[in-house]
């Protein structure tokens, strides 16, 4: 038997979906014996969870390692195992660079730790898994009871699209659904531990089932709002050429399908789509949204981005701006275009340099700051639902510090929303995981701040509080 005192830290870089892997990662190493602690430092095993989608976030994981290094030579007993995408992508070559490393598991190997732990241990020699199985979803875990407001619940693996820039298709796989019965139990699951909110995760769940002859992904949202407890749903990510009229007729349905869609762009200009092999037009893109907004007028949209693009010429660029402006995402992610060696773009040779791709960044965020900054103030004086998730953790920019009546949550749009409990809401009626109506007073470049409202008339007439608003 494990005696039952081990320390663990997940360190995890990446995105949604590796958060989910190494929540998942720390519950299946619970029934072995390991307690997670808040600092590599005090623990016997440390799991590095890592991103390749970009030059910087590799370079993030091998930094990490070298932290570890240190750690390794203060205490040899320490277990280093590396996974995810870099793990994937790497394999022995880890080893090679970081030999302190124990393990390195890939992304399709998760619920093997254990026994690669094991095997470390008996063998004293590192171990390395990396086979790409067909079909290796973790085994889902659910939170402790109440831990948690919002969930993730990763439904795709793998990507089957090849856009020339992504090193996905190579470091997850071929595209694999998982079966709508298991969504469901791992849903149920969610709720049963008290999460209200879920967000479905896949590269293109839009493509959902559609390889394995499962439902559809709108069957499966339309399941899913059947589920007793659960309040809100999301899902990212949407790739646009698979955008269906019945998905933009979910959002118009169902009534838990939160009001927002991410769908990445990545350029204005239809000679970047072309290169990039992303198989939609700038003009079918914009149909797209604009039979989302006639579904559903108040979603909220946001994309992402990248500036730089091997052959992208000033020209392009200004289509992208354009695009920004025409759309009027409500907030967007970008990134200068990296290299990524797997990947065919890495072989283009009409690369933007450096400084250029920077400058670019910095204008189409100036762009985006000044329509996210409308698009908030737009929403002063509205009620919104929102989901409350716990005590504020940032103050609001003009409030006081660690303020007591200020909590947060999340407008349907997925806006967050500072807000200041009023005497008629006790702080144990607003507690984590309700739904309440705040009216908008103030917007912020990343934030909204506003008030509950009494009993959850939009208009009581009593607004005399209001007034004082700081
Ligand atoms: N360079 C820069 N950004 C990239 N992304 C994906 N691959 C690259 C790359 N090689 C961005 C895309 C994608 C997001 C997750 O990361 O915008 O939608
Ligand atoms: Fe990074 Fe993509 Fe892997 Fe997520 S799937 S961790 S974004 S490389």
């Amino acid at each position: 038997m494990m005696h039952s005192s081990k320390t663990l830290y997940v360190h995890t870089i990446g995105c949604q979906m590796n958060v989910y892997d190494g929540e998942q990662i720390a519950r299946g190493l619970i029934p072995l014996g390991y307690r997670p602690v808040g600092r590599p430092e005090a623990a016997d095993l440390i799991v590095v969870n890592t991103c390749a989608i970009r030059e910087k976030a590799e370079q993030k994981v091998f930094s990490f390692l070298g932290r570890l290094a240190i750690l390794k030579e203060k205490r040899p007993d320490l277990i280093i195992a590396v996974g995810g995408c870099v793990a994937q992508q790497e394999g022995e070559r880890i080893l090679s660079r970081a030999p302190y490393v124990d393990i390195v598991f890939g992304t399709r190997s998760i619920d093997r730790l254990p026994e690669l732990l094991a095997d470390a241990a008996a063998s004293g020699r590192p171990r390395v898994a990396v086979e790409m199985a067909a079909d290796a979803f973790v085994t889902p875990r659910p939170p402790e009871k109440g831990e948690r407001v919002s969930g993730f619940v990763t439904i795709m693996q793998g990507c089957d699209n090849h856009c020339t820039y992504c090193v996905v298709p190579s470091v997850r796989g071929s595209e694999t659904s998982k079966p709508p019965e298991a969504v469901l139990a791992e849903v149920r699951g969610l709720t049963e531990a008290g999460v209200r909110e879920v967000t479905l995760l896949g590269q293109n769940v839009n493509s959902y089932g559609r390889k394995e002859g499962l439902c559809d992904f709108p069957d499966l949202l339309g399941m899913l709002n059947e589920i007793e407890g659960l309040e809100r749903i999301r899902f990212t990510t949407s790739h646009p050429k698979d955008l269906s009229d019945r998905l933009i007729a979910a959002f118009r349905d169902l009534p838990r399908l939160c009001k927002h869609i991410h769908l990445p762009i990545q350029s204005g200009s239809d000679r970047i789509l072309k290169r990039m092999n992303r198989k939609y037009t700038r003009a079918v893109y914009l149909d797209r949204i604009e039979k989302l907004r006639t579904a559903c007028p108040e979603i909220a949209v946001t994309s992402d981005f990248i500036a730089g693009f091997p052959g992208e010429t000033d020209d392009d660029f200004r289509q992208t701006l354009s695009i920004i402006e025409t759309v009027g995402y409500d907030s967007l992610f970008a990134f200068q275009y990296s290299d990524r060696p797997s990947a065919p773009a890495a072989r283009f040779s009409d690369k933007v340099p450096d400084p250029v791709k920077a400058e670019r960044l910095r204008r189409l965020f100036d762009l985006q700051s000044r329509i996210t900054l409308e698009k908030h103030q737009k929403l002063v004086g509205r009620v919104e639902t929102v989901l409350v998730d716990g005590p504020a953790k940032k103050q609001p920019a003009d409030g006081p510090v660690s303020d007591p009546t200020q909590w947060a949550g999340r407008t349907s749009g997925n806006k967050i929303v500072n807000f200041t409990l009023t005497p008629h809401w006790k702080s144990e009626a607003v507690c984590p995981g309700r739904l309440i109506p705040v009216r908008i007073e103030a917007a912020f470049p990343h934030s909204l701040r506003g008030r509950p409202v009494d009993g959850g008339a939009p208009r009581s007439g009593a607004q005399g509080e209001e007034t004082h608003a700081a």
